[in-house]
């Protein structure tokens, strides 16, 4: 489904809202509705029970969003946490530099891509693209120019070199994408975090911010709750919580918010193995994702080039998005980098004693970071469909369906009576609701024909409905479709919460 469709799916069956939208909304935030707030409970269920609950050296914690501002001096967001932004003059439009740059090299990728799709066409099961990447001149040519944007643009950003950066644009002859107009002012840093007032402290005192990672409060608590849990190197903090971030440009519905929720687990080990659990964390990821039936060719790793300060490794899991491959979750080796600048500017002791060699020391630090909401618009868009089905008169179709995991599915099943003016089945319907609805989240629905109905449940990605007719009456049993295959069954009443449960059990994957 394209993704104003979906956008408008989400809103329409009560996923996803604009935030206060009677005041025409306010730009990059959303509210989610009563089906979104379960999908993303479920997400974030599902996170927590395989990061929490199935290690046993893994432990949680809820830290306050307000930090004391010193947090963010030794974290280094108060310095370095910029992006680069640039204005059109013409447009008066405002962008981030390197988006701008990576536009222009997305452009010339898609100009190959058009031509390898034609090549692949042209040779059928003999084509090799690489090959053929390699050796086109014309390629070659296009793909020289993407190597020479992004790497002298990444050279600048490392560099910290803001006119250089600038010069680059005009170089490469980058137009405003809304005007065309090449009318740029000079490229500046913009610092990414909210800030605001405590108390009634006025000015610079009483200044602090809204965090713009979970992680710093895991950071600052590691020998609370070290000590308080008495765990032992290798050992993890995970944390799901709302993050705020001024992002220069937010857009692409829910995926760049300038409030956004994070599910992050910060692994501490001993200096010099870090190497070892950053693989780990990688591969443990990626099967993470995949076990919820993400398909492997949705998913890719991407190496930064440029390593955020605190980092000496880092990778994304990039998930095709509707627009593209972009960033769901990164894996970072954060070194000892935060733990260390806490202690400095602190004056108080961040370290781990080591009986077996009797020694303290600062742990190095493996994270994991997901953006809940992104992963929320990756199930949504890689499930939502439309499809041609079979009619129950044997005719074609055509039904909008979200074929989500039963696992974060946000209502496991629809309870249908066949009719709703036969007082037997709708007394025998509701007695099921009652029951199933203190296992698992279900819908009684009695309204339109039971076909329409099935729809309004495909539509919203409900794995089970479990239909009441008159053989219910006679022996107790009941139909039970299948969301995926279609497929109708009989069951006895007495399993219907078993069976339901069961299927949508979130320990089938973990
Ligand atoms: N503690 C490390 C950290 O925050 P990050 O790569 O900046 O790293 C981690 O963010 C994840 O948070 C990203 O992979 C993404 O899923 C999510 N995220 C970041 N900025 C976001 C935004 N503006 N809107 C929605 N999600 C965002």
């Amino acid at each position: 489904m394209d993704f104003k469709n979906l956008i408008s799916h989400c809103k329409e069956y009560g996923f996803i809202f604009p935030s206060s939208e009677i005041y025409d909304g306010l730009s990059a935030t959303y509210d989610y509705g009563p089906l979104g707030v379960e999908l993303k409970n479920n997400i974030k269920q599902y996170w927590w029970k395989s990061m929490v609950q199935m290690h046993a050296n893994i432990v949680g914690l809820d830290a306050a969003i307000f930090m004391h501002p010193k947090t963010w001096k030794a974290s280094g967001h108060v310095d370095a946490f910029n992006d680069p932004m640039i204005d059109n003059k013409d447009s008066k439009k405002r962008y981030r530099a390197d988006q701008l740059i990576e536009g222009y090299a997305e452009k010339i990728e898609a100009k190959i891509m058009k031509d390898v799709t034609k090549a692949a066409k042209k040779f059928g099961d003999d084509f090799d693209e690489k090959q053929f990447r390699d050796t086109n001149g014309r390629i070659i040519e296009r793909q020289k120019k993407i190597d020479y944007a992004i790497n002298t643009m990444n050279q600048h950003l490392k560099d910290e070199n803001m006119e250089a950066l600038g010069a680059l644009i005009n170089e490469l002859e980058i137009a405003c994408p809304e005007s065309g107009s090449r009318e740029w002012t000079e490229v500046r840093q913009f610092n990414l975090m909210f800030s605001t007032q405590l108390g009634a402290i006025a000015g610079e005192e009483g200044k602090i911010y809204l965090r713009p990672e979970t992680a710093q409060g895991i950071f600052v608590n590691f020998l609370n709750v070290q000590k308080s849990t008495r765990q032992k190197l290798p050992f993890g903090i995970a944390q799901i919580g709302k993050a705020f971030r001024n992002e220069i440009v937010a857009r692409q519905f829910i995926f760049r918010m300038r409030e956004f929720e994070q599910m992050e687990m910060q692994f501490f080990v001993k200096p010099g193995e870090e190497m070892k659990w950053y693989d780990y964390w990688k591969q443990t990821r990626l099967d993470w994702h995949k076990a919820l039936g993400t398909p492997a060719e949705n998913l890719r790793y991407h190496d930064h080039d440029n390593l955020a300060h605190y980092a000496n490794a880092a990778v994304d899991i990039e998930f095709k998005f509707p627009f593209g491959f972009r960033e769901l979750e990164g894996i970072h080796s954060r070194t000892d980098f935060d733990l260390k600048a806490h202690q400095d500017l602190s004056g108080k002791k961040l370290q781990y004693f080591d009986p077996a060699i009797n020694e303290n020391f600062v742990p190095y630090v493996v994270e994991t970071s997901i953006g809940c909401d992104r992963m929320f618009l990756s199930q949504v868009g890689q499930t939502l469909q439309e499809e041609t089905v079979p009619d129950a008169d044997g005719k074609e179709s055509t039904r909008t369906v979200m074929k989500l995991h039963p696992a974060i599915a946000p209502v496991k099943a629809a309870v249908l009576p066949l009719l709703k003016n036969k007082e037997e089945l709708v007394k025998a319907s509701k007695d099921v609701f009652k029951k199933l609805s203190a296992h698992v989240l279900c819908q009684y629905d009695e309204k339109d024909a039971i076909g329409r109905r099935y729809r309004r449940q495909d539509a919203i990605g409900t794995p089970y409905s479990i239909t009441i007719d008159f053989d219910t009456l006679e022996d107790n049993t009941v139909t039970i479709r299948d969301r995926d295959t279609l497929e109708q069954k009989r069951i006895k009443i007495d399993d219907v919460a078993k069976v339901v449960s069961d299927k949508c059990n979130v320990n089938n994957i973990l």
